[in-house]
């Protein structure tokens, strides 16, 4: 996650139970890279992994040293899981990096299609993020439900279920439907130890499911954004001049999210993103109890509730 992904909220994570990610590309730099996994090493003995996101931009950052220093920093093998995201069309070289360096590859992304296209290239596993997801949730617009069963009909490999998730009914549900796990965004934003101003993490709470935004559509770059002034202005604004991304830039700007997150906690200072989820966010725990809240919740309704039902 764009400027939330750093060492001290991974490290919290992992430590809790789950695998936190540092996000690569957050970092000014491949060597500011390496000092936040070294920072992470510190921070948990246990294993976490990096998120390697592969965009198009117009001054594309220097993924093939970002990709070095990951596969170095793999040594010693507390970090091991590579989380890719983005486009699939760049994948290849970074699968067979990754992967002759030994990593366990799984590769995010919103179409059961591109999964396949991943899987065909060598990846171990898929996130499956569904609509309802923060960030990019793409063109196709299906929903999770149907989207993780025709996962779990379609792939060879495991997949988590992606986008949406906050609770135990949602993990075992999730089980359920042939997923090995979750993964989970906006609401890892809404703890404790993640390292965003106070002010967005209420607003988290305060939010519900209808409390964001489709921008971006209109570019086929679809963002699923916190409903504010901003988000609104660029509605607006691609109504008059749909696909023109110049009108936009000063909104969706990449640094906003540094802005409200680290400096003003300024809801309306530009867009940023948030998911439908926001209306499962009821509190800010710290990420153990958030997790023991998850798994106890999860182990609850299959011993309980779906026991008894097969068992009347
Ligand atoms: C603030 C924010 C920034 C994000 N930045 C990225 C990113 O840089 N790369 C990426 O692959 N996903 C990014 N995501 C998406 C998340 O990694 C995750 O797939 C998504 O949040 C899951 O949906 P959920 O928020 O409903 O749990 C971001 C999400 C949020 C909320």
């Amino acid at each position: 996650m764009h400027y939330v992904g750093y060492a001290p909220l991974a490290a919290a994570v992992s430590n809790a139970g789950g695998i936190g990610l540092i996000t690569a590309l957050t970092q000014k730099s491949a060597e500011d890279l390496r000092a936040e996994i070294v920072k992470c090493k510190k921070l948990t003995s246990k294993p976490f992994g990096v998120n390697l996101t592969l965009l198009p931009a117009l001054t594309p950052p220097d993924y093939p040293a970002f990709a070095k220093v990951v596969e170095e920093e793999m040594e010693g093998g507390q970090l091991r899981l590579i989380e890719t995201a983005g486009h699939v069309k760049g994948l290849a070289p970074f699968v067979e990096q990754f992967k002759s360096a030994g990593a366990y590859v799984i590769h995010k992304c919103v179409a059961v299609r591109h999964a396949k296209t991943a899987q065909r290239l060598g990846v171990d596993a898929i996130s499956m993020d569904g609509f309802d997801c923060a960030g990019h949730p793409g063109e196709y617009d299906i929903g999770n439900w149907v989207l993780f069963a025709i996962a779990a009909r379609q792939l060879d490999i495991p997949f988590v279920a992606s986008g949406g998730c906050a609770d135990g009914k949602q993990l075992a549900a999730a089980l359920a439907l042939g997923a090995e796990g979750m993964n989970m965004g906006t609401r890892w934003m809404a703890t404790a130890e993640a390292p965003i101003h106070q002010k967005v993490k209420q607003a988290l709470v305060d939010g519900d499911e209808n409390s964001t935004a489709l921008v971006m559509r209109t570019m086929r770059n679809t963002e699923r954004v916190y409903r504010n002034k901003a988000a609104e202005a660029v509605l607006e604004l691609e109504k008059e001049h749909p696909g023109d991304f110049s009108k936009i830039a000063h909104l969706v700007k990449g640094d906003n999210y540094r802005k409200v997150f680290q400096e003003t906690g300024d809801l309306e200072d530009g867009v940023w993103s948030a998911g439908t989820v926001m209306g499962l966010i009821d509190d800010i725990p710290t990420c153990q109890e958030l997790t023991d809240r998850i798994i106890s919740e999860a182990e609850e309704i299959i011993q309980g509730r779906l026991q008894d039902m097969v068992t009347a």
